[in-house]
């Protein structure tokens, strides 16, 4: 290829999905990638059980290509409360780095070109492609390790950024004490196909740095892919009806559907269109040999659905699917909580409600001192709040919850079913309250609650929370 034709090529990548893209890498399919699928409990955190917070180690976030470090923080421009930064601060962690990243630096890749060992396929990853984002990584490792006083960071990789992230770890590392990898592509082309988009420098890094290298060095390694999408390459009928909202827009532009994209990404990776993957990457080449594999479900790639501008509940670090891979990877760790209690005081109104929460939940074990004194904020519940109200929960509870937010108490009482759910309700007037909506005091609990009863609970429980979770309207 010209130089200047790869160069295009380049940009090309770069601009023409900058969020879901991936180099069109090839992973060999004799890697051992035997999924252990977990499909796991609710559990969001393996932190701490009170309000109060602990000090846990600190987090490097490392971006994947051609996202920028705010895709992390307010992804697609979506309010704070959205971004994986702030799932994991909602989880205790309050030492957060997202590698400092704009979008506009993924051009160094193009920097490659000049490097002989480009043409050759030799590029290693310390090279001028990427060797600056490892640099990089390494510093912000370092400093993030000391900043905290010596204890050792938790690198939690996206795409990308987890083969990065394991030349970042190189031969060792003192500073990094488990790497989580979200949807990353570890493994270089098979070999009989078309040339690797990093020209050697996947390759280099797997045959140096195999599988989870640094375990004996008491490294932790977890590795997620997601199982969300089946590669089809199918067109589906003109008249069947589309599943989502992605798919009505591929439909429109005439690439079909969320599958046929993944056809496309899933060959071009791994010469294979119809294997599951997150829609970018196929799920056999996002788990190493040696890590703990954890296979969700219903994991999509990027902040936002595949080749479109339409961000989603359901990528990597959204909050549910938080939930599913952070506590399998705390086990791992065995994170030892420390005796003393750290709580700092920008957590305030974070305690406050999870307080206010707690509190309800108590009160729902003695119910008539509870019916005297709790209030429900009624656009700003979850249905498990009303069960310090007897009568209330869960059928009357669960109507709020699916019919709210309302506008006025007269709007409250005219979306139940018949007088006697309407008196029953009239009975608690003066304790119910209705205030403008707030998303971010609404995540908050339902993370709190995820906290406090997803952890060792009974079937029961999790049934609870399951339906709480299924009523949610946002
Ligand atoms: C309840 O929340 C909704 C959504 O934010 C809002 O439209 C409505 O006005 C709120 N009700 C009151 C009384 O503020």
């Amino acid at each position: 290829m010209h130089p200047l034709t790869c160069l295009i090529f380049l940009f090309w990548m770069l601009g023409a999905d900058t969020f879901s893209f991936y180099p069109r890498l090839r992973c060999s399919m004799n890697q051992q990638a035997s999924s252990a699928s977990s499909v796991l409990s609710q559990a969001s955190s393996a932190s701490s059980a009170s309000t109060a917070l602990y000090a846990l180690p600190p987090i490097v976030i490392l971006p994947g290509f051609g996202n920028a470090d705010v895709d992390y923080v307010t992804p697609l421009n979506q309010p704070e409360n959205k971004g994986l930064v702030s799932a994991l601060q909602r989880r205790g962690f309050d030492d957060v780095t997202v590698l400092e990243l704009p979008r506009w630096e993924w051009i160094r890749v193009a920097g490659g070109l000049v490097d002989p060992k480009f043409w050759s396929g030799d590029q290693e990853p310390t090279g001028i492609a990427y060797g600056w984002y490892i640099e990089r990584a390494r510093q912000t490792i370092a400093a993030a390790s000391e900043k905290a006083g010596g204890a050792k960071c938790i690198v939690i990789a996206h795409s990308a950024g987890g083969w990065l992230a394991r030349a970042t770890l190189g031969d060792s590392n003192a500073y990094v004490q488990s790497l989580i990898t979200l949807g990353a592509p570890h493994f270089p082309p098979p070999t009989n196909s078309a040339p690797c988009a990093t020209r050697g420098a996947l390759k280099y890094c797997d045959e140096n740095f195999p599988g989870a290298y640094l375990k004996g060095s008491g490294i932790s390694y977890v590795t997620v892919a997601g199982a969300a999408i089946v590669g089809n390459n199918a067109k589906p009928d003109k008249d069947d009806e589309m599943g989502s909202e992605a798919d009505e827009l591929y439909k429109r532009r005439g690439e079909g559907s969320a599958a046929r994209v993944a056809f496309n990404n899933y060959n071009a990776l791994s010469g294979d269109g119809t294997l599951v993957g997150d829609g970018v990457i196929p799920k056999v080449c996002a788990h190493l040999e040696g890590a703990t594999q954890l296979t969700l479900d219903g994991a999509i790639h990027s902040i936002n659905e595949a080749g479109t501008a339409l961000p989603t509940e359901r990528w990597y670090g959204s909050e549910d699917i938080v939930c599913e891979w952070l506590k399998p990877a705390l086990e791992e760790l065995s994170i030892q909580l420390p005796e003393k209690k750290v709580v700092t005081t920008t957590e305030a109104s974070r305690r406050t409600f999870a307080t206010q929460l707690l509190t309800t939940l108590a009160l729902t074990s003695f119910p008539s001192l509870a019916s005297a004194l709790v209030t429900v904020d009624v656009n700003n519940s979850v249905a498990r709040e009303y069960s310090a109200l007897p009568g209330l929960y869960p059928t009357i509870a669960t109507k709020l919850i699916k019919r709210g937010p309302f506008k006025s108490k007269k709007d409250m009482y005219d979306a139940l079913d018949s007088d006697a759910e309407v008196e029953r309700l009239k009975g608690y007037d003066k304790q119910l309250k209705i205030v403008k909506r707030d998303a971010g005091i609404m995540q908050f609990k339902e993370s709190q609650i995820c906290k406090y009863e997803c952890k060792g609970s009974s079937d029961y429980q999790n049934q609870q929370m399951k339906q709480i979770q299924s009523e949610r309207r946002y």
